[in-house]
């Protein structure tokens, strides 16, 4: 059996990151990715990484912008962490070998994003996720982290109450493995899947959220779900906020600049929850343009966006047949990022021995009810490090567990008798139906009806995941198969963030209730917790730590 110090679930910035730093403590450390790590969804991230690298941007502001952006639901002490840390983990980037797009005076540059009092969001063009992936995978090589490269995970196995490895399937055989570890990090990024109107990977499935789930670790704050206000008409592709930051306006069908009405001092730069509200809005009052809003970048000039931002013209031309330099890009709000995760602390450990989280997985909670654009690089970056060095000191302070034998059986098992089902529903139309549910019932905007609605028919569908039968019956690549799997975590989470939707009476960054329109402090000031306990899920809530910013009203 093979045997590591530390197990990384999910090759992406976060997982990369943190093998990186556990292998530079001298740990044996592996990366099970079910894709190639540099075809992770990180590859995605556009427009920049926040950092307050200028004198007149002390990071207290970079703080107390997440905090507002958060509508005061993030830990104020992680954020503290997140953005004091951060100065410091660019620059080490950049030592690693990451390449930033400079200013006139060869600093690097940083461009205005939503939310944000100063222009902090660090850049390379509109490829800044891309920049970042290729440099820590050169990384990964060069501290020797060994990666199983097309490996699906299927369970976190644990001996008693302690983690001590992971089973999973070589994708290109098919083989089960069992492999052992004293430490398992995950790092599977985030599960905007769930919904049909995405701007997430078709890989972006929450695997890890719902393997911690199963392994005893509660997942946090799952109701908070961002929509992107600039998302691709029909495709679903992001549409960077540096977009907006570098002056693009967004228009509805009568041509006005309607950010005027919702954010009057922002307009275009208020946070994402308030922009893909407003959005919302007007489509709601059939100011919208085919059911998009107009997003127009004409203004900028050729030399700009083909400096700034050459993919985005690119992705317009050959998804939209929209060249950004002569018209307007049509855009509407689509699901992007989940604010909620696996619980942990600001060292990346849950309550589960051994068992950590870092990045979108996780929950620190650093982003609250609403992430502000640029930090969930830095997220990946700075609790990728911190976990890393938490799971290296784990690691090297215990001794390896026993492993339990019966573990590859049970796995076995279900794929065996996957295989060999006779009849029964494809799984891609399973998924076709939850999408169509979580689209329709829990949106920008919420109402207690529509979700409870939804989730009767997510407790439907969930009867149908049983009689699921494939049609590839193979041993080699057979994603079919790993589909399945995927599925059920798709079902888990799609109820699980209807649950904590209905629960939580009030309107609160991303979730938001036309039935409950005000935040309610008094109340609601806490973080919502799920665990499963033989196969139920139960609800709980915890305290929201505050130190330095008491909740105010928000505007922007
Ligand atoms: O709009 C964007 O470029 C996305 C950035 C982010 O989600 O942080």
């Amino acid at each position: 059996m093979v045997v590591h110090d530390i197990i990384v679930i999910g090759g992406g910035l976060a997982g990369m990151r943190a093998a990186v730093e556990a292998a530079r403590s001298g740990q044996n450390v592996a990366i099970v990715s079910k894709v190639h790590p540099v075809r992770s969804h990180s590859v995605a991230a556009q427009g920049g990484i926040n950092a307050a690298l200028k004198q007149d941007d002390p990071w207290e502001d970079h703080s107390f912008d997440t905090v507002k952006g958060s509508d005061y639901l993030g830990d104020q002490d992680a954020i503290e962490i997140l953005t004091k840390e951060a100065p410091s983990d660019i620059l080490e980037l950049e030592k690693m070998g990451a390449v930033f797009s400079r200013d006139e005076t060869g600093a690097i540059a940083q461009r205005p994003f939503g939310g944000a009092g100063y222009p902090r969001a660090c850049y390379l063009a509109d490829r800044t996720g891309h920049s970042l992936l290729h440099v820590l995978f050169e990384q990964t090589i060069k501290h020797g982290v060994f990666i199983y490269n097309e490996w699906f995970v299927l369970e976190i196995v644990k001996e008693g109450s302690v983690v001590s490895g992971i089973i999973a399937l070589d994708m290109q055989t098919g083989k089960l493995h069992r492999l052992r570890a004293k430490a398992v990090i995950v790092a599977t990024g985030g599960y905007g899947r769930v919904f049909g109107s995405t701007t997430n990977a078709l890989s972006s499935t929450g695997d890890g959220m719902g393997l911690a789930l199963s392994a005893g670790a509660p997942l946090m704050d799952m109701e908070f779900v961002q929509y992107h206000p600039t998302t691709l008409k029909r495709t679903g592709l992001l549409i960077t906020e540096g977009s907006r930051g570098e002056g693009g306006y967004l228009i509805n069908s009568k041509g006005e600049r309607f950010m005027e009405k919702y954010a009057p001092s922002v307009l275009e730069l208020a946070s994402r929850d308030v922009v893909s509200r407003a959005e919302q809005t007007e489509l709601n009052n059939g100011l919208g343009i085919d059911g998009c809003i107009h997003l127009d970048l004409r203004h900028l000039g050729r030399e700009k966006i083909m400096e700034r931002l050459p993919q985005i013209r690119e992705i317009s031309i050959k998804f939209a047949g929209v060249d950004p330099i002569l018209a307007p890009i049509p855009v509407r709000p689509g699901a992007h990022y989940s604010m909620g995760g696996v619980m942990t602390d600001v060292d990346g450990a849950t309550p589960v021995t051994g068992l950590f989280s870092a990045g979108e997985s996780a929950c620190v909670s650093v982003h609250g009810a609403n992430r502000l654009g640029g930090n969930s690089l830095l997220e990946t970056i700075v609790f990728g490090r911190r976990t890393g060095t938490a799971a290296s000191k784990f690691s090297a302070s215990t001794d390896l567990p026993n492993f339990d034998s019966t573990s590859l059986a049970r796995s076995s098992e279900i794929v065996g008798e996957l295989l060999n089902r006779k009849d029964g529903e494809k799984p891609s139309k399973i998924l076709k139906d939850i999408n169509d549910v979580m689209d329709s019932n829990c949106s920008v905007y919420r109402e207690e009806n529509s979700l409870k609605d939804g989730l009767q028919k997510i407790t439907e569908i969930k009867k149908r995941v049983d009689r699921v039968s494939l049609t590839d019956k193979g041993d080699v690549f057979n994603t079919e198969l790993t589909s399945v799997f995927e599925l059920g975590h798709i079902l888990t989470l799609a109820e699980i963030i209807l649950l904590g939707a209905i629960n939580r009476k009030e309107s609160r960054g991303s979730h938001s209730r036309t039935d409950f329109k005000e935040r309610d402090d008094k109340n609601w000031l806490k973080h919502t917790l799920i665990k499963k306990k033989n196969n139920e899920l139960t609800i709980d809530y915890k305290d929201v730590t505050i130190t330095n910013f008491e909740p105010k009203e928000r505007s922007y």
